[in-house]
């Protein structure tokens, strides 16, 4: 039976890329609530990109389920599995902005899921929308640069764009990929709180993939460790020692 507060759970999840032997990730078993604030550690190539990209249905499982509130994604067609990605919003390491376009044209493309192809390129978003857009730049203290063009503006703020972009479509999750990677430490902590302030107004899922043991011990409710594709840690953050930490990071 489903717990109203679950919303995405992967069962015996393993994903193995092309013709490779070993598997990105390997029998991956986990449920997900809302109101959660995960952050997924592991070394580089363990698995964190694959397994948060799973999760959005932008890559499917060689083996395993995924689901959202039951549904799951094997079972739907494009447009079903578009109608799902609409609850999730996005924050990436790079920010995938749009360097020409304005902050708030940025905004508007975390819209597009909900749009046709030829409203898009006519860029035709209504009041309501623009409004929206707007109150979520407010968010992110970003509304006075709303006019501005996205290359102009400094990576902690890019980001901020990024965050807006997300929370636009009104998510009910939050994933993001190693979404402070390129800041440098005190920018990535102001991020973070922020992502966390949103995720505690807003009572989101929020799953993040870190290389900072200390942001994840700092903002998670629970942590995710993989090695090697597998879940080697699950658990709040009061439980991953150092011991787990140097075993994880192998030192
Ligand atoms: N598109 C792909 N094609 C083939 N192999 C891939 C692809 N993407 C990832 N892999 C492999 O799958 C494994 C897991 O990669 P993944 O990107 O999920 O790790 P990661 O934990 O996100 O690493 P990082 O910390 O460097 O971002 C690695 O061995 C990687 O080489
Ligand atoms: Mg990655």
């Amino acid at each position: 039976m489903l717990c109203k507060d679950e919303l995405i759970t992967i069962t015996d999840g393993t994903v193995t890329y092309g013709r490779t032997e070993s598997a990105a990730i390997e029998g991956v078993s986990l449920t997900f609530s809302r109101g959660e604030f995960v952050c997924v550690l592991g070394k580089t190539g363990a698995g964190k990109s694959t397994l948060i990209r799973t999760l959005n249905g932008l890559e499917p499982l060689s083996k395993g389920t995924v689901s959202y509130q039951n549904q799951s994604y094997d079972r739907l067609d494009d447009e079903g599995l578009r109608r799902i990605r609409r609850n999730m919003g996005m924050i990436f390491q790079q920010h995938q902005l749009i360097p020409r376009l304005s902050v708030l044209q940025n905004v508007y493309t975390g819209l597009f899921g909900y749009h046709s192809t030829f409203q898009n390129v006519l860029g035709l978003f209504s009041k309501e929308e623009k409004l929206k857009a707007q109150e979520v730049l407010e968010q992110v203290e970003l509304l006075p640069f709303q006019n501005q063009r996205a290359d102009q503006l400094s990576g902690g703020q890019k980001q901020r764009v990024g965050i807006a972009r997300a929370l636009v479509q009104s998510p009910y999750v939050f994933l993001g990929d190693e979404p402070v990677a390129s800041l440098d430490p005190g920018t990535a902590d102001r991020i973070f709180l922020l992502i966390k302030q949103i995720h505690e107004e807003q009572k989101l899922l929020t799953i993040v993939n870190v290389h900072s043991v200390k942001l994840a011990l700092r903002y998670a409710t629970r942590i995710v460790a993989l090695k090697d594709g597998r879940v080697v840690f699950d658990d709040v953050p009061e439980k991953f020692t150092e011991e787990i930490e140097n075993d994880l990071y192998e030192r």
